[in-house]
Order: structure tokens, then C-alpha cells, then sequence
């Protein structure tokens, strides 16, 4: 087998996510406009695409297809992307521009950046619910469905979020700096290559080895989150770069230094890529994208 070609595998599956996307999502002429122009606004101003890839990478990974898997995928961008529109309001981390173009409450205000973020939570789990019946397995619905829910939720992302934003100023433990790190950004990663896998009908083997690789993956992906914060640029990343230290938010490069987060990090990726083992040659993109997500400059 010659060299994996990650740059394409990439963008072959971003182009069909942006397509289901742009299919999934209301029409922006739907009543309100204003909301499903907000919710389109964020959804479709772009970012890599990781957690839908790696819905798709994970069917891929154990046999099945990005089709299988399509409206799950989107339904992980769209929870995502409510994320960073909450992320980026003047109560959270009070941000001006992301993706490259101004925040959502810049541009729609507070009430409809809030109530965006709600309907794209909302309508990710009718599409989760809806891939799950698809499927044609009475069992699979419920198990996604909670699956997804645990890790966007208070044991995941919110409750991670919660714990950042209380975090600010104050010099918290490291086990508290993994709270956050694990919880909000580390669940979802781990939830969308295990949903993927979930739906393919991976077995309990497979499907424990990704859960080790996500999270792993997941926590590796924030901690270069935080040195880009550090050492990127606002052109390249997107969104103001130097945000964090600003902020006296708890982060890897704060409490450990820019050196020791880079190895941290390097040490999870070839974590992340051992816990693969079990699922062999399938798994050479997850691999690939393990690497990408050390490598990546925004
Ligand atoms: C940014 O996520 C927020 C974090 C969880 C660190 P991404 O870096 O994946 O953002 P996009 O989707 O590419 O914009
Ligand atoms: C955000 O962490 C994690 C989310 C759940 C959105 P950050 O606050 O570091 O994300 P950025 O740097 O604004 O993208
Ligand atoms: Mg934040
Ligand atoms: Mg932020
Ligand atoms: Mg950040």
C-alpha cells in the first residue's frame, strides 16, 4: 500500500459533509429567516470538518460508508458548531471574530446567536434519531442517542465549559486542567468516532478501541487548541489569536509550559494510534488524521 494521501481523503469528505449539510440545515427563506440564516451562518462558514470526518473515518474504519453514517456526521458538525457560538458570546469567552469572519452575535445579536445555537443542538439529535431508525436496529437509536447526549452534556461539553469558565483567573490543579480539557472538547471528539463505528455495526472490541483513540485524540486536540492560542496568528486560526492568556484561562502551555505541552501532546497522538491495533490496515486514516491534528496550524 503506497503513502496515505491525507490532504485528499480530507477534502473528498468535507465536500460531501458540506453538501448533506447544506441539505440538512433549514432554508434560510424557512420562517424565522433570521434564525436559519444565523444557524447557516456558523455552520457554513467553514472550519476543518474534524468531527464529521471522524463519524465518517469510524464507519469507514470497521466496513461501513460515509452514506451510512451522513445525517450523524452533520448532526456532530452542527453540535459543534453550537458550541462555538456559545463559546464566543460576551458571557463566555467574549470573541469577535471565528472561522475566519465575525461571531454570530456580531452579526445576528445575542437573543438569535443564543436561540441558533439551540436549534442546531436540537436538530442534531432528530437527525442522530432519524440515521439510528435508518439503520434498521430497534437498539441503535437509544444507543446513540445517549451516546451523544453523555458527551455533549453536563459529563461532557457543558459541564467542561462550566468548569472553564469558572476556571478563569484562578490557579486551578492539573487534574481540573484535564476536567476541562477532557470534558470540553475531548467527549465530542471521542463520541464522533465512536458513533460512526456504533452505526457500522462495529464489534465491542472495535468499538473500545476507538472510545481509547477518541479520547486520547480528544485531549491531544485541545492541548494544540491552547499552544495555537499561544503561538498562531488570528489570520491563520480564524479567531483572535492570544485569547487565553488574556483571559487567564487554565490551559496546558499556563500550567505546563509550551515545551511539556508539546510532548504531552505528541504522546497522545501515538497513544491514540496504538489504541488503533486492533482494527488494523482500515484504520490508516484515523492514523493519518491523528498525525494531522498535532501538525495542523489553525
Ligand atoms: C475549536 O474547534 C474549538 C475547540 C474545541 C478547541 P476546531 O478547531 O475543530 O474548530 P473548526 O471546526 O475547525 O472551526
Ligand atoms: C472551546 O474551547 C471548547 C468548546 C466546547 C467550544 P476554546 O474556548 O479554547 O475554543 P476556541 O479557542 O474559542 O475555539
Ligand atoms: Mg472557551
Ligand atoms: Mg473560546
Ligand atoms: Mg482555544
Amino acid at each position: 500500500m503506497g503513502a496515505f494521501d491525507l490532504p485528499s481523503y480530507l477534502n473528498a469528505r468535507r465536500v460531501v459533509v458540506d453538501e448533506a449539510l447544506d441539505r440538512l440545515l433549514p432554508p434560510d427563506t424557512a420562517t424565522p429567516p433570521s434564525l436559519h440564516r444565523a444557524m447557516r451562518y456558523s455552520v457554513q462558514a467553514g472550519g476543518k470538518r474534524l468531527r464529521p470526518i471522524l463519524v465518517i473515518a469510524g464507519a469507514e474504519s470497521v466496513g461501513g460508508t460515509a452514506e451510512q453514517v451522513m445525517e450523524t456526521a452533520c448532526a456532530m458538525e452542527m453540535i459543534h458548531t453550537y458550541s462555538l457560538i456559545h463559546d464566543d458570546l460576551p458571557a463566555m469567552d467574549n470573541d469577535d471574530y471565528r472561522r475566519g469572519m465575525l461571531t454570530n452575535h456580531k452579526v445576528f445579536g445575542e437573543a438569535i446567536a443564543i436561540l441558533a445555537g439551540d436549534a442546531l443542538l436540537t436538530l442534531a439529535f432528530k437527525l442522530i434519531a432519524l440515521n439510528g431508525a435508518r439503520a434498521g436496529d430497534a437498539t441503535l437509536v437509544s444507543t446513540l442517542v445517549t451516546e451523544v447526549a453523555e458527551a455533549a452534556g453536563t459529563d461532557g461539553m457543558v459541564g467542561g465549559q462550566v468548569v472553564d469558565i469558572e476556571s478563569e483567573g484562578k490557579a486551578v490543579s492539573a487534574e481540573t486542567l484535564d476536567y476541562i480539557h477532557t470534558h470540553k472538547t475531548a467527549a465530542l471528539i471521542r463520541a464522533s468516532l465512536c458513533a460512526g463505528a456504533v452505526i457500522a455495526g462495529g464489534t465491542h472490541r472495535q468499538l473500545d478501541a476507538m472510545k481509547k483513540c477518541g479520547e486520547a485524540l480528544g485531549l491531544a486536540f485541545q492541548i494544540v487548541d491552547d499552544i495555537l492560542d499561544v503561538e498562531g496568528s488570528t489570520e491563520q486560526l480564524g479567531k483572535t489569536a492570544g485569547k487565553d492568556a488574556q483571559q487567564q484561562k487554565a490551559t496546558y502551555p499556563a500550567y505546563h509550559g509550551l515545551e511539556v505541552s508539546r510532548a504531552k501532546a505528541r504522546a497522545l497522538i501515538d497513544e491514540a494510534k496504538a489504541a488503533l491495533a486492533p482494527l488494523g490496515e482500515r484504520a490508516v486514516p484515523i492514523r493519518a488524521l491523528a498525525d494531522f491534528i498535532f501538525e495542523r496550524r489553525s
